[in-house]
């Protein structure tokens, strides 16, 4: 379906002839599938005459023979759109495919993020990737795992050169206080023996102008001011995976425990957190060996961990 687009990726003009001629169909079937994306994918498509068409804004399509080479042998799926690629890695694991694999799509249209928000997914600009595992010895064997899927994202961002980026409890990405990436572990099956964890990470990386996102937010073109190759980033986004995870599953979070404090940015810092209509205020002291947060509350300190929780800086902080 995106093979016309493939064609016009990069930047170019292509005539209408020649991209119909690669087809195998009409110069009028070419404009009719071009106005299409245009109309379900927001894409803007430029047509001069005499030149033929062009993507005034170049894009890098999703390729999965780039991604089948990665260090845990995890099968790509890449699809064009679905709803969220959590529900359809949870639906292929259920119509028969064998853990480890991950999906990725150019395009979701009910993005999951934590605490029940949107995470908003325009086509083909970001990473929406989401990679599913068999979990053996019980759902203890998660804990801290989504604090170290944080760590591996910074590895693969610092690697692209994103240098200023830095981790908030429990797992959102930020460069300058802006969200550049975020972290949402669901879980299916029996928490005390057999289950599967799908790891949905998306990653803000050659958006510029969303006004639907409801939190400040960076990308890594916006950071590095160019387009960014996004099957190069997942290929090291894996690589970056594949190695904490292993650390993780060998070792337990204790292991990376230094590394996360070092890498998180509110350390030390004075604190809001928040639970539904609920909240109380602390300084950060760090997190604990499962990786809940420790917070010194009137002098006392106490350990929070769940995915309803929120964190926000303290006025005065
Ligand atoms: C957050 O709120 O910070 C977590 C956002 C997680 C978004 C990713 S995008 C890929 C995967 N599929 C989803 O539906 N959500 C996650």
């Amino acid at each position: 379906m995106l093979t016309l687009l493939a064609l016009l990726q990069d930047g170019r003009f292509h005539s209408g002839e020649a991209l119909g001629a690669a087809l195998g169909i009409s110069r009028a079937a070419v404009w009719k599938q071009l106005q299409e994306f245009e109309k379900s994918f927001g894409l803007s498509v430029h047509r001069v005459r005499g030149r033929g068409y062009c993507l005034p804004n170049p894009i890098i399509l999703l390729d999965r023979e780039k991604l089948l080479d990665n260090p845990g042998d995890w099968v790509p799926h890449v699809v064009d759109c679905v709803d969220s690629t959590n529900a359809e890695a949870f639906r292929r694991l259920e119509g028969g495919a064998a853990p480890a694999f991950f999906v990725l799509a150019e395009r979701q249209t009910a993005g999951r993020g934590r605490r029940g928000r949107t995470w908003v997914s325009p086509f083909a600009e970001n990473i929406y990737y989401s990679l599913l595992l068999r979990i053996e010895g019980g759902a203890g064997q998660l804990d801290g795992m989504s604090l170290v899927v944080g760590l591996a994202v910074l590895g693969a961002l610092r690697e692209q050169g994103i240098s200023g980026a830095g981790l908030k409890w429990p797992n959102d990405v930020l460069v300058s206080g802006r969200k550049i990436a975020g972290i949402l572990l669901e879980m299916i099956g029996d928490p005390a023996d057999v289950c599967h964890v799908v790891v949905g990470i998306g990653v803000n990386v050659n958006m510029r102008d969303v006004e639907s996102v409801d939190q400040p937010w960076t990308s890594m073109r916006n950071e590095l001011g160019e387009l960014v190759d996004r099957n190069a980033f997942i290929k090291s986004l894996n690589a970056y995976l594949f190695r904490y995870l292993a650390i993780h599953k060998n070792q337990g979070f204790q292991a990376l425990r230094a590394s996360w404090e070092a890498a998180h940015l509110w350390q030390g810092r004075d604190v809001r957190l928040t639970a539904a209509a609920q909240h109380v205020d602390g300084q950060v002291l760090g997190v604990d060996v499962r990786g809940a947060l420790r917070l010194l509350v009137d002098g006392v300190e106490h350990q929070y961990s769940g995915g309803e929780l929120s964190l926000r800086l303290r006025d005065d902080s």
